[in-house]
């Protein structure tokens, strides 16, 4: 028996669903810890692309189930959308899919505060967020008033949860909104095709512990995302680090045996905030080109930039990883030189890590590595030896400055692109 959780070691969109598709495979479950819709995974099997935002990217793997955590924020009618395109693609996962009693739901009128409360920030306060009603949605179940899977199971409680939770936002927010109409849809046609993926989370996790049947946890999002960790506020509003897996799902930590970061080659990110080693020139556009860095959900263009070395060493600090894949190397084939942010300097001194202060971490004088480039295209490669030297010695040098070993090296979108190291 192994329980293993993948974390994002970034700022997001760094291939998480790449590697949780591939390592599903050996996986009996696969159980999502955090986020809501806000999370886009892209899924390459058999040259067919498949979007995923709340499943689970073990959906692909036959043989695995998959659950959706008490620590995500679940948007219904997302969730069926989602499972009616796999359907029309040709994959029926409807009956893999099982949703925590306890995860909170989001509704129309989270979305509709999301907008409000960013366009109430302005415009260069704003968060940037992705609009899916994530935050608010987070925001109800802290001030405990949200509804949960759990509550669709007894009618009567969903209903007088619903109302109460409408009445109070109503008076707080002015919203202009059709709660009665969400409501008869949630009755007529949601709480009947949800009501069989309903089940206790915790029960099922630790049942399965006890089976000692293999599990993968996924987490959505990325450490300098994370409430506590990252950039705050400029932040998702979830725990995408490790310990939110233990919060998310209802399991020990001591269960956990290792923890895997997915890591950029390069860095980017999308929405406000602090990214050190941004870069505002051609070299930043030839990387969104080359790496297609658009948002899966939003098509926003996101910010690009080197890779930051002292984030992904937080992160380490914070999650413990065992193994890194690194990927999307081969968005670099290209370029003449490669950079990489080996230090944050502040007042001409060495952070020793990731400040929580925005104007410290604004203020950084980044200290750069530079590589020359390899100049060849390396998606056909499949082992290491294979790399040009140059890719070898990039891998090599990253793997020194992050204290972790790089397991896996991404080298295209499919599932086979990507060099295994033993
Ligand atoms: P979030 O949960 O929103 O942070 O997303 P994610 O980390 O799951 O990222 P996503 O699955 O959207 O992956 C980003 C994109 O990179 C997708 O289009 C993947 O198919 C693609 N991708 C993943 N690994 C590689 C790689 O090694 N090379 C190339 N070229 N593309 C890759």
């Amino acid at each position: 028996m192994s329980i293993k959780a993948v974390v994002g070691g970034q700022w997001g969109d760094e291939g998480k669903g790449k590697l949780v598709d591939l390592i599903a495979q050996e996986h009996d479950i696969c159980a999502r810890y955090n986020g809501g819709a806000n999370a886009g995974h892209t899924i390459v099997h058999n040259g067919k692309k498949y979007k995923t935002n709340l499943l689970p990217s073990g959906v692909i793997t036959p043989s695995c189930s998959n659950l959706i955590g008490n620590g995500v924020v679940l948007d219904v009618p997302k969730l069926f959308e989602e499972i009616d395109v796999m359907k029309g693609d040709g994959l029926d996962v409807s009956e893999k899919v099982l949703v925590s009693d306890r995860a909170h739901l989001v509704f129309g009128f989270h979305k509709e505060m999301d907008a409000l409360s960013e366009k109430m920030l302005g415009k260069n306060e704003e968060i940037g967020t992705t609009k899916k009603g994530i935050g608010p949605a987070y925001g109800t179940k802290i001030s405990r008033n949200g509804c949960r899977a759990g509550d669709l199971l007894e009618l009567e409680v969903f209903e007088k949860k619903y109302r109460t939770l409408a009445a109070t936002l109503q008076k707080q927010f002015e919203l202009s909104y059709d709660f009665e109409a969400e409501l008869k849809l949630f009755k007529d046609v949601y709480i009947p095709r949800i009501t069989p993926m309903i089940i206790d989370g915790v029960a099922y996790m630790n049942s399965a512990i006890k089976q000692k049947k293999n599990i993968l946890l996924e987490g959505a999002n990325a450490v300098m995302l994370d409430i506590d960790f990252g950039t705050y506020p400029f932040v998702t509003s979830s725990n995408p680090t490790v310990g939110g897996a233990c919060t998310g799902l209802g399991i020990p930590p001591r269960e956990i045996s290792e923890v895997y970061a997915v890591v950029k080659a390069y860095c980017t990110r999308v929405g406000s905030g602090p990214f050190p080693t941004e870069l505002h020139d051609e070299v930043g556009e030839k990387i969104r080109e080359i790496g297609g860095e658009f948002g899966t959900t939003t098509g926003r263009p996101r910010r690009c930039g080197w890779l930051d070395v002292p984030a992904v060493k937080y992160g380490h600090m914070l999650n413990g990883y065992e193994y890194i894949c690194l990927t999307k190397l081969d968005v670099l084939d290209t370029f003449d030189e490669i950079k990489v942010g080996v230090k944050y300097i502040h007042d001409g001194k060495e952070l020793p890590a990731v400040s929580q202060s925005l104007k410290i971490t604004s203020n950084i004088k980044m200290e750069y590595e530079t590589f020359p480039g390899w100049k060849q295209d390396i998606s056909k490669c499949r082992t290491f030896e294979e790399l040009p030297i140059n890719a070898q010695k990039y891998v090599l040098r990253l793997e020194e400055l992050f204290e972790v070993p790089i397991k896996w090296v991404g080298v295209g979108a499919g599932r086979d692109a990507i060099v295994i190291r033993d």
